[in-house]
């Protein structure tokens, strides 16, 4: 029986996840939230999918034992193998690949570019999740081997940033798409500054409202919103605090938050 004052569960490989959970406090003021952030095993987006999945089931344990109500997935590599992880656990998982995917479709478009990680790209995720929604879509796909690591260890400005968005970047214009880019890993949109600088002709699109949206339907479909309580947020991370000090700052989600270092997720 879930219980609807327990928290709501969100994970990432590191910081990126904040970008969802800034979101998440904003449309769920009430909800307290657990919030994992692996930046020991970060980035993801370059192990192999067993990996991945390995890493995540860790996660899911801990939720399992901690008791939350349900789980944000806040990492695009991740969610690509959503449907493997969601076959392991009881627990009710929101995808941000499916989120992105509902929410680019609903604005009427049916082309696109998108930046993500090494995984999120081969795994063809994205790709099937848009033409499921519309068989005619067209994706412009290119990945980054470096920049959720980059972002993850606290560059989220400067020369060396903009060299490889500008790399990355590059090829989805050459390739086609130069209107609309996905920003498809939740570590960009912390650098988002740097993006709009690169390209201030391209419109980027994060979804990270539109995942926090679904997990608020859903919360409120099954009669499991918290009342009469002020949220409260909670990180625990395998890396320092530092970081996520830093982007809980910019994200201006520092009040009543609290960042935990353990030794493992
Ligand atoms: N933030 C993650 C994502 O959305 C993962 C970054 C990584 O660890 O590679 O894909």
């Amino acid at each position: 029986m879930i219980k609807s004052d327990a928290p709501v569960g969100a994970m990432d490989s590191g910081v990126g996840g904040l970008t969802v959970v800034q979101n998440l406090r904003r449309i769920l003021p009430g909800e307290d939230i657990l919030f994992y952030g692996d930046s020991a095993n970060c980035p993801y987006g370059n192990r192999s999918e067993d990996e991945v999945f390995e890493l995540a089931m860790s996660m899911i344990r801990s939720f399992e034992r901690e008791g939350v109500k349900c789980v944000v997935v806040a990492c695009n590599t991740m969610s690509a193998i959503i449907e493997r992880i969601q076959r392991e656990t009881e627990l009710k998982l929101f995808s941000i690949v499916e989120s992105t995917s509902r929410y680019v479709v609903k604005l009427g478009l049916d082309h696109v570019g998108l930046i993500a990680t090494e995984r999120a790209v081969q795994s063809g995720a994205f790709d099937r999740t848009f033409r499921a929604l519309h068989p005619g879509f067209t994706l412009t796909a290119n990945s980054s081997h470096e920049l959720a690591g980059m972002i993850d260890r606290g560059t989220i400005s400067g020369d060396e940033l903009e060299k490889e968005i500008r790399f990355c970047i590059n090829k989805i214009i050459n390739d086609g798409e130069r209107e609309k880019i996905i920003l498809g890993c939740t570590h960009y949109p912390i650098a988002l500054e740097s993006f709009k600088h690169c390209y201030p002709e391209i419109e980027f699109i994060n979804a990270a409202e539109a995942q926090a949206l679904t997990c608020a339907n859903w919360l409120n479909d099954n009669n499991l919103l918290r009342r009469g309580h002020s949220g409260k947020l909670c990180i625990k991370t395998s890396g320092g605090p530092e970081v996520f000090s830093r982007v809980c700052t910019l994200l201006d989600i520092s009040q009543d938050t609290e960042i935990i270092s353990v030794s493992k997720l």
